[in-house]
């Protein structure tokens, strides 16, 4: 029986920690934070994240094997496993400013590990995406002191999705583990690789050097956000010669070669990792003397903030190019559905386009209007939130969908379009919506990478 900890409770901590100690029965499983808010939500039923399936898991753990609490140096005393889960978000500032990956954080929690560490043999795992590297610096700080515990880091990088993290925990396409390469480096490798053996197939668990295991995740990112700018970049010439991007998604899945998934599409991808981790991978390339690389990789975050803006300069362009004083409802604000953040959503850019414009915007979204604030607080102008979808769509001159909730597709259009400005616009900004319906019930229909409906 092992103590396990996880420092950092945020959307990759919670529920991996759940998931490990649902099918762990015979570990205890802490998981702390400075954020004594945070904490406390995950101790009731109102979880400070919405994931679908996650309250239950957390439901039949907790306080059993699963708990959450603040004592950080308490926990990392009783600790023989460690996940190290902080955030490690863009620098904004100084060297690296707006590519290089922030690691104060990181570095804070590497050094709470090495004061109050009292186990004889401690496991590091770096779980939180980190740059290439940082294993080797965490070493080093953790052999730095005089401590009497022998540590080990291990990267173990999550690949859940968020809106599916649970099943994706479940059921992972593979596990992957990189030790380092000696023999205490394969014993603790091994070691973590015990604890998702309770459940995944050991042919899914993949034992790699840490090197090979950090550069996976930030490429596999890298490879997933490049495949949504491809398809963007295409949506753009399909606008321009009437073929449809479902279609030319639909044919180019079907090669097995191809594959039929991240072809959707939007009106730009979101997420905290992305556009963090691209960006990062880009430094990294430039650092070790590769533009031409780091150029490559830069130009897939270049086509994602230049699909936002397109879809924005098409909403001014076809509001007769003068959005001053009129309503604009964004439908959705989180990055993808079934998620209540909104952490580098195509939203916010366009939502500071518009109000750039002195357009009214009117968000709605079923999950993220909580944080929608906190992202928008900042921002001056004529912005509300509002819960009820048919009110915020009351008298609006335009709709435009952001987020892919399932909800959208279900909604009274008739009443919606009876309620709006005429004529009424509405840019679906993720081919979410039957359009031939919603031209039929007179709108003005805007779709992705295919040709508009238009009465006028
Ligand atoms: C991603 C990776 O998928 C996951 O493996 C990693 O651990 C974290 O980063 P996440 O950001 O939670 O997960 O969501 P994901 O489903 O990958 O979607 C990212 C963005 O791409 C969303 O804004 C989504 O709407 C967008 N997207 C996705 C598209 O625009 N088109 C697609 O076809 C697929
Ligand atoms: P991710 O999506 O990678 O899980 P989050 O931002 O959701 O990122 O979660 C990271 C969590 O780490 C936050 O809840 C934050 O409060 C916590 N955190 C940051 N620094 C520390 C630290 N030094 N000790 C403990 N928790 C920390």
């Amino acid at each position: 029986m092992s103590n396990i900890l996880c420092i950092g409770a945020g959307y990759v901590g919670g529920p991996t920690m759940a998931m490990i100690a649902k099918n762990c029965p015979e570990h205890s499983v802490t998981v702390v934070d400075i954020n004594q808010e945070r904490i406390e939500r995950w101790n009731s039923n109102d979880l400070p994240i919405f994931e679908p399936g996650l309250l239950e898991v957390v439901q039949q753990t907790r306080g059993k094997n699963l708990f959450f609490h603040t004592d950080i140096a308490g926990a990392i005393a009783e600790a023989d496993i460690i996940f190290v889960s902080v955030n490690t978000p863009t620098k904004k500032f100084g060297e690296g400013a707006g590519k290089a990956a922030d690691m104060q954080y990181w570095e804070k929690t590497s050094r709470d590990i090495l004061q109050n560490s009292r186990k004889p043999e401690v496991i590091v795992v770096e779980k939180s995406t980190l740059p290439v590297r940082t294993a080797e610096a965490m070493a080093r700080i953790l052999e730095s002191g005089n401590s009497s515990t022998r540590f080990s880091v291990v990267s173990n990088p999550e690949f859940l999705a968020e809106g599916t993290a649970i099943q994706d925990l479940a059921n992972p396409d593979r596990v992957l583990i990189g030790g380092e390469e000696n023999e205490n480096g394969h014993k603790a490798a091994k070691t973590v690789a015990e604890l998702y053996a309770h459940w995944v197939p050991r042919e899914r668990i993949l034992l790699t050097s840490v090197w090979s295991s950090e550069l996976s995740k930030l490429v596999a990112n890298a490879m997933l956000a490049q495949r949504i700018s491809s398809v963007n970049s295409i949506s753009a010439l399909c606008e321009r010669t009437e073929a449809d991007i479902t279609e030319v998604s639909r044919a180019i899945g079907m090669d097995t070669r191809i594959g039929a998934k991240f072809l959707q599409a939007s009106v730009g991808f979101g997420g905290s990792c992305f556009r963090k981790d691209i960006l990062h991978l880009s430094y990294l390339c430039e650092y070790y003397g590769l533009p031409e690389v780091a150029d490559y990789w830069a130009s897939v975050v270049r086509i994602n903030e230049w699909q936002t803006d397109r879809f924005f300069q098409n909403i001014l362009h076809e509001l007769f190019n003068t959005l001053a004083g009129k309503t604009i409802t964004m439908l959705g604000f989180a990055f993808k559905q079934d998620t209540g953040d909104t952490r580098d959503s195509p939203a916010i850019p366009l939502c500071e386009k518009l109000v750039g414009e002195n357009a009214r915007v009117r968000i709605h979204d079923p999950k993220a209007l909580e944080n929608a604030r906190i992202e928008l607080k900042n921002l001056k102008g004529d912005v509300s939130f509002v819960e009820d979808v048919y009110e915020a769509a009351d008298g609006a001159h335009a709709l435009a969908l952001v987020t892919q909730w399932d909800e959208y597709r279900e909604l009274d259009y008739e009443k919606i379009h009876q309620a709006m400005a005429e004529p009424a616009f509405i840019f679906d900004g993720r081919n979410h919506l039957d359009h031939d319906k919603l031209y039929e019930i007179g709108f003005n229909v805007f779709p992705l990478g295919k040709s508009p409906l238009k009465h006028i």
